[in-house]
């Protein structure tokens, strides 16, 4: 069992081309679940997850995602949004899920929702599913359209952090483990 779930942990990668295949609703609860149960400082808790499922729902937040960018001059991810990688890389995910929080609902939001989605992560891994993070959507969480797209999916108005992960059967072959960095360990 231990050795299970260290080898969960390092063979875990980021996955950026999905079968189209819906994600069962079963798998989709435990994953969430696994994410509930995440540590947050003070037990804070101030996440809230969002899970948009059904390829035309995705697609639909990438291009939204694209002309609320276009939108923004000072964007950062201006010329990743734009790109054709970007839309082959997420547009065909069955499944995303947003990680948005009130911005005061914690001392340290933004480590707390990230390690709801980190476990969430983990979980997807061990149930056979592939995910990766989506950076993207946080930077344009408080443009207007894109803002008021998000409350019309569900995304509770008060939140303004959100990381998204979009999660999916993975593709057959999973990349090759990638070695960690030698200098991040010191023991
Ligand atoms: C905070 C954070 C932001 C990330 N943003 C993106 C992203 O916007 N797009 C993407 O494809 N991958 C993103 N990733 C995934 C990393 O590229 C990936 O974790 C890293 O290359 C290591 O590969 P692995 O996850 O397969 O081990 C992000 C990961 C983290 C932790």
């Amino acid at each position: 069992m231990q050795e299970a779930v260290l080898n969960n942990i390092l063979t875990r990668r980021s996955i950026r081309k999905f079968q189209s295949k819906p994600v069962p609703l079963e798998i989709l609860e435990k994953i969430v679940e696994a994410g509930l149960y995440a540590p947050s400082a003070r037990n804070s808790q101030p996440w809230h997850f969002t899970v948009v499922a059904g390829l035309d729902r995705v697609a639909r937040i990438t291009a939204e995602l694209k002309a609320a960018v276009a939108r923004m001059p000072d964007n950062p991810y201006r010329a990743v949004v734009g790109s054709a990688a970007y839309t082959v890389n997420y547009a065909n995910a069955p499944v995303f899920i947003l990680v948005s929080a009130a911005p005061d609902s914690s001392p340290v939001v933004a480590a707390d929702c990230s390690l709801a989605l980190g476990t969430m992560f983990l979980a997807a891994h061990a149930l056979g599913i592939g995910s990766c993070w989506i950076n993207q959507l946080g930077s344009a969480c408080g443009e207007p359209g894109f803002r008021a797209f998000l409350t019309q999916l569900g995304v509770p108005e008060k939140t303004t952090f959100t990381v998204a992960g979009p999660s999916a059967l993975p593709r057959a072959i999973l990349p090759p483990l990638l070695p960690a960095s030698p200098e991040a360990l010191t023991m």
